[in-house]
């Protein structure tokens, strides 16, 4: 049965209330980007608001908006228009400094294509965050270790990213972003090269890092068990975010 099947019922629009400030806010998100020809409009109005320790699966067809929508969420880029808050704040009015100090405190980003720096060690790229935030060397290359284990990396800590398969690069990318074991994680495709029991193994971890942590999920996926597998299923069409109730 297909993920639309079975979510396919009473559709509608976004439009969650939560209890006090929720950890994630976005007001009437525009996003358009100039094309050669025309101005391209990615993202319509989308309205969200998460709360702490959510799951949340983002499917939607190639080229709907989803990396857009999640990159806005991590302040990797910025609305045309409407507001994406954070615990009340406004991303967009944060200075770069900002921005980048609550990333590396509060958020672990999982990219599509990974961006694992080629000239370092699996473990190296994975403590990168921690290094960049002050922690000391011994600490950070502890930490990776541990969270390269978790993702079942421990054989690879010191092998050059280069020389890791599709599969492994994603759970490196995986272990970088929940190293510091940030609020909320947001995933583009984690278990997108990985073969089904790897994947299942991976959205078990993200599930306990939910649970222990409270660490909100965010996770675009094309995977069906990883979307069902989510409490909650929002679904993206030509830029519009659609609710999914099962
Ligand atoms: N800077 C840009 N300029 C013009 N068009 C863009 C730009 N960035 C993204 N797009 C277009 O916006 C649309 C949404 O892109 P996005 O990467 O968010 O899609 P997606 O849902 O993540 O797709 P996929 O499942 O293939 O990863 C695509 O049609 C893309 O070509
Ligand atoms: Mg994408």
């Amino acid at each position: 049965m297909s993920l639309q099947k079975l979510c396919a019922m009473n559709d509608s629009p976004v439009t969650i209330a939560s209890n006090g400030v929720p950890q994630y806010s976005l007001e009437q998100v525009w996003k358009r980007c100039e094309g050669p020809t025309e101005t391209v409009t990615i993202l319509q109005g989308v309205d969200l608001t998460v709360s702490a320790g959510e799951q949340i699966a983002i499917t939607g067809a190639s080229g709907s908006g989803k990396s857009t929508l999640l990159h806005l969420m991590g302040a990797l880029d910025t609305p045309s228009s409407g507001k994406v808050l954070f615990e009340g704040q406004d991303l967009a009015a944060m200075s770069a400094n900002e921005k980048a100090h609550w990333r590396n405190r509060r958020i672990g980003f999982v990219f599509q294509f990974h961006h694992l720096l080629p000239e370092f060690t699996t473990q190296e790229n994975v403590a990168m965050q921690a290094l960049i935030g002050g922690m000391s060397r011994a600490e950070a290359m502890a930490r990776a270790e541990v969270a390269l284990g978790k993702v079942g990396l421990h054989n690879r800590v010191s092998h050059r990213v280069t020389t890791l398969s599709g599969g492994e690069r994603q759970r490196a990318a995986i272990a970088r972003a929940i190293l510091l074991e940030p609020a909320v994680l947001l995933a583009d495709e984690p278990t997108g090269n990985l073969d089904q029991k790897t994947g299942e193994a991976i959205a078990e971890l993200l599930h306990h890092l939910n649970q222990t942590l409270a660490m909100t999920l965010v996770v675009v996926t094309h995977n069906l068990d990883m979307a069902l597998a989510m409490r909650r299923c929002l679904e993206l069409r030509t830029g519009v975010l659609y609710e999914k109730n099962r």
